[in-house]
């Protein structure tokens, strides 16, 4: 049975879903969807992660994302522009919500969720993705796509052609 917000007694009703999205996968759907179990509004937030260099810009990612979800009633997509607590507290969220694969998610998580906390005193939730899609992670999506593989069952419509533009761009740019 599928429980929805009136289950959890609707305590949660904003939960910000922060992430590089470079670019939306089938695995952050999968996430989304299952945070609209317990929250009533869902904020895809997209923000730059100090260690990595984005392959797509930020105006990509968000049209990308904003795509993908505009089927799903009470999600929206947002930019994070500094500090995410500092986005969660101006968007007047209840939770983070993060998806994790296993263990490397998890060791991976746990200093930022602990560090956000201590911040604002934000929670974050974790949800269990779909094992089907545990081996899908953008990192992975842009590798595969980088030496020629078909990225088209890993991500939603219309993100493969755009991950091929930007990675011809990319080399473009180097030649
Ligand atoms: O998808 P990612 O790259 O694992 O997401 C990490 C992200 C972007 C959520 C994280 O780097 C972040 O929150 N960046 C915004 C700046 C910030 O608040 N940094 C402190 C994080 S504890």
């Amino acid at each position: 049975m599928v429980r929805g917000p009136s289950y959890y007694r609707g305590r949660v009703t904003i939960a910000v879903f922060p992430g590089s999205f470079d670019p939306i996968t089938r695995g952050h759907l999968d996430v989304v969807r299952r945070a609209l179990r317990f929250a009533d509004e869902v904020v895809v937030a997209i923000a730059n992660n100090a260690g990595k260099a984005p392959l797509l810009s930020i105006e990509t990612r968000l049209e990308l994302a904003r795509e993908a979800v505009q089927h799903l009633p009470g999600v929206r997509v947002e930019a994070v522009p500094g500090l995410l607590v500092e986005f969660c507290r101006a968007a007047d969220a209840d939770v983070i919500v993060k998806g994790l694969r296993g263990g490397a998610d998890y060791d991976a998580e746990m200093p930022m969720a602990l560090m956000n906390r201590h911040l604002t005193g934000i929670e974050t939730v974790f949800v269990i993705g779909d094992p089907a899609l545990a081996h899908i992670a953008s990192s992975l999506v842009r590798d595969v796509a980088r030496n020629s593989g078909d990225i088209e069952d890993l991500v939603p419509r219309g993100v493969a052609a755009a991950v091929c533009r930007a990675l011809g761009a990319a080399r473009t740019t180097k030649e």
